[in-house]
């Protein structure tokens, strides 16, 4: 079954979670990827990453000595990624993106250079989104970087609520088009 396929059937099981239809585009990736310094980042986090097509990128310039720590709820999708993708560096986590600092000690971790997140703000309920953003300004370090995608600008006024500042970026080459949001604290 192609990955598409699959990304759907997990849709239509998990709509409120997944929140979208199909995976995104490699155009897309290289949005959300653009702001990274690869040559500098050792932590970067990534949230929600589905089939794994940001995750692929990332480590594909990831240096040597960093990691990368990637949260998703979804049991299937987390198997996908662990069959598809074999790298020491990263770390997945079969849990919410509620605990990125749980897992950040666990792992012996310093806080994120970056974290890219895929975590569809417009349909997770409040008490949820309001958790992952608290950690997520929380874990990162100092001039570090927030990147997340969505397919609105609702979310524009929560992530001002929560970063000092937010630039916006698009892509019309994405099925929908979609907004990058890239967030500092
Ligand atoms: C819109 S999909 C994006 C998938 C992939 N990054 C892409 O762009 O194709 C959102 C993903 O976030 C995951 N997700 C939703 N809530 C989450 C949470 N609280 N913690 C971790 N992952 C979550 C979903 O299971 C899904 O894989």
């Amino acid at each position: 079954m192609s990955k598409g396929l699959r990304f759907f059937k997990e849709f239509l099981k998990e709509r409120k979670t997944v929140g979208a239809l199909s995976p995104s585009s490699i155009f897309l990736a290289r949005k959300m990827l653009a702001p990274i310094d690869f040559e500098k980042a050792r932590v970067i986090v990534e949230l929600g990453p589905g089939t794994g097509i940001f995750t692929k990128e990332v480590l594909k310039k990831l240096h040597p000595d960093a990691k990368l720590l990637v949260f998703e709820t979804q049991k299937n999708f987390c198997e996908m990624i662990e069959r598809d993708i074999k790298d020491s560096r990263m770390i997945l986590i079969n849990d919410s993106a509620e605990k990125i600092q749980e897992y950040l000690q666990k792992n012996g971790l310093e806080n994120a250079d970056y974290t890219i997140s895929s975590i569809p703000f417009t349909v997770v309920p409040s008490q949820i989104k309001n958790t992952i953003l608290s950690q997520a300004v929380k874990c990162l370090k100092p001039g570090g970087i927030f990147i997340q995608f969505q397919y609105s600008l609702n979310a524009h006024k929560l992530l001002k609520s929560y970063f000092k500042t937010v630039k916006l970026d698009f892509t019309p080459m994405n099925i929908p088009p979609a907004f990058i949001y890239k967030c500092s604290v």
